[in-house]
């Protein structure tokens, strides 16, 4: 228990610091002309990336306290893929991040690849405290020795390890592993959540071709319950990063459950992407809806991300949206060609966090993801303008008008034409990255193949990457992030999204739409410059300590 001087002492530091107002805007510095090193060029600012070193999936992501917490699959001693840590970043808004200290190293069980982590409040394990419940992550551990002597199968087992300071520290559960490998050479990547009707915890597990569920009350001990998978989906690659959640179906009273499935290769456009399933979960079993499996087998446009850059991604736990929806984020390369892209101090970043909606739109449900839409701390300009009407082509972006290296673009094409829609970024030195829609084959596509370093890989940029309108309609709402190297599209209120990263040699300086004939017109046109303002974040970053530390003290939490 703090004292009450300790308290006096906080609260006079707290108000003398938000008084003092020191927001500094780091405009200066990211909008300097030279751009030649990667940290200018390509490090995001609103996406996480890691100081140093190679990262790849999110993992353990959860909601505590008002702080954000990420984990990340990292190799902390080296820009490539080797002996996997869980790396661990904090966030209070999802867009600024730090890095802490690495959260979880390999030890005799092996290096600790992809998993989750839950809050468990009722102390069902037993490995929380009075008034301080444990954080437990749940990951795989993968034993690389016993794998490449090759002799047996089973070197990928679930092990939990558990923090009672909010996920700053961890400590591994003794008797690990708490769950064996039955003799499946795939068999990762654990995503546990609490199963409110039975009082259960309940794990999601990639076991092969299949998606593998367990059953536990206290987190240590584990009971198969049932597999899904069989003939079911995109099977043109390994299985992985599964994750299972309940969302309402938008406008109805109805709840669907929804299941997240990644693999690589297999992809709509080559390599890693994620593919979702809706259906039941009775606790037991999930049961995939049978019109959405009769339509999956007709023509399989279930992707939660057409672009080729969105891959392992999972949804937070401990947080729930005002729709009870779930956040989602996930990694922002590609396992085709993630080891050689052209950032030699970090590798990858994370993509921005979305919220998931599930709709039922032309007979189907569709995952949606919702893009960020409060920018107003960082944004630093702003254009708008009601319609636009204009012939061939019109400028929206002009040289020196906006800073390209961080906005957010919102339009709505409207009464759309059998033609095409082409946007282009551009630059003096011949970078340009084109992405929009053909109203003739109802594709969206995006291209980088001139969006300047595109040889370090032969899949990097072989051909457009494409994706289906699922939606009919004559006008289409675009929402577009740009933050460094990387595009996210989100079209049709994100029922269709594409995110790619490019490594252009100077930053793109103007925006402009063709069309390929005719005449078009644009409606709520809205373009902000976002940039970074980080002592703003100290602020409020002090506020939630503050908060913390009276909760804490008072203990009313
Ligand atoms: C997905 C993945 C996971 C695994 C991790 C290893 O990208 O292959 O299945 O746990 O990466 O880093």
């Amino acid at each position: 228990m703090k004292t009450i001087k300790e308290v006096i002492f906080f609260s006079a530091l707290f108000f003398s610091l938000i008084s003092c107002n020191d927001l500094v805007d780091t405009k200066k510095q990211t909008s300097m002309t030279e751009f030649n090193s990667d940290e200018l060029k390509y490090r995001p600012s609103f996406h996480f990336s890691p100081k140093k070193n190679w990262m790849n999936d999110p993992n353990g992501m959860f909601f505590y306290k008002g702080v954000y917490h990420l984990y990340y699959q990292h190799n902390p001693d080296a820009s490539v893929w080797g002996p996997m840590h869980w790396g661990h970043a904090t966030s209070l808004d999802l867009k600024h991040w730090e890095e802490q200290p690495i959260a979880l190293f390999p030890d005799d069980l092996g290096t600790i690849f992809s998993g989750s982590a839950v809050v468990d409040h009722d102390n069902t394990s037993g490995l929380g405290q009075e008034g301080n419940p444990a954080i437990i992550a749940i990951y795989t551990n993968h034993d690389s020795e016993k794998a490449s002597i090759g002799k047996e199968i089973n070197f990928q087992t679930q092990s939990i390890a558990y923090s009672l300071d909010s996920g700053q520290t961890w400590t591994k559960y003794t008797a690990n592993p708490v769950l064996k490998n039955p003799g499946i050479i795939d068999f990762r990547d654990p995503k546990v959540f609490w199963y409110e009707s039975d009082q259960k915890w309940v794990m999601t597990l990639a076991a092969g071709q299949e998606i593998q569920f367990y059953e536990s009350k206290n987190l240590l001990s584990w009971t198969y319950l049932s597999s899904f998978g069989e003939g079911v989906g995109n099977h043109k690659g390994v299985w992985e990063c599964p994750d299972l959640f309940p969302l309402p179906l938008k406008g109805t009273d109805t709840t669907k459950w929804v299941q997240l499935l990644s693999i690589n290769p297999g992809g709509p456009n080559g390599g890693s992407a994620t593919q979702y399933f809706v259906g039941e979960f009775d606790g037991t079993n999930f049961i995939i809806d049978s019109d959405f499996k009769s339509s999956m087998d007709k023509e399989h446009n279930f992707w939660l991300d057409f672009g080729r850059d969105n891959y392992a991604g999972v949804s937070f736990s401990n947080l729930s949206t005002e729709a009870n929806g779930v956040v989602y984020l996930g990694w922002m390369s590609n396992w085709n060609y993630a080891n050689e892209v052209p950032t030699t101090t970090w590798r990858s970043a994370m993509t921005l966090p979305r919220e998931l909606e599930l709709i039922h739109a032309e007979g189907d449900y569709r995952l949606r993801s919702i893009a960020p839409s409060n920018w107003d701390e960082y944004t630093t300009r702003k254009l708008a303008e009601e319609s636009r009407y204009f012939e061939k082509q019109t400028t929206l972006v002009a040289s020196g008008q906006i800073n390209l290296l961080g906005a957010q673009i919102k339009l709505d094409l409207l009464d759309l034409k059998e033609e095409m829609y082409t946007f282009f970024l551009e630059n003096k030195g011949g970078d340009v990255l084109t992405f929009g829609y053909n109203h003739e084959t109802h594709q969206f596509f995006i291209d980088r193949s001139k969006t300047g370093k595109t040889n370090f890989s032969e899949k990097f940029s072989t051909k457009p990457s494409v994706a289906p309108r699922t939606k009919k309609g004559s006008s289409l709402a675009i929402t577009i992030i740009l933050d460094k190297a990387s595009i996210e599209l989100f079209f049709d209120e994100g029922e269709t999204v594409m995110t790619e990263i490019f490594f252009t040699k100077a930053p793109f300086e103007t925006f402009r739409l063709e069309t390929s004939s005719g005449t078009a017109t644009i409606g709520n046109l809205e373009i902000k410059e976002l940039m970074k303002k980080q002592e703003l974040l100290g602020v409020k970053k002090f506020f939630i300590s503050f908060f913390n530390f009276l909760s804490s003290a008072f203990k009313f939490n």
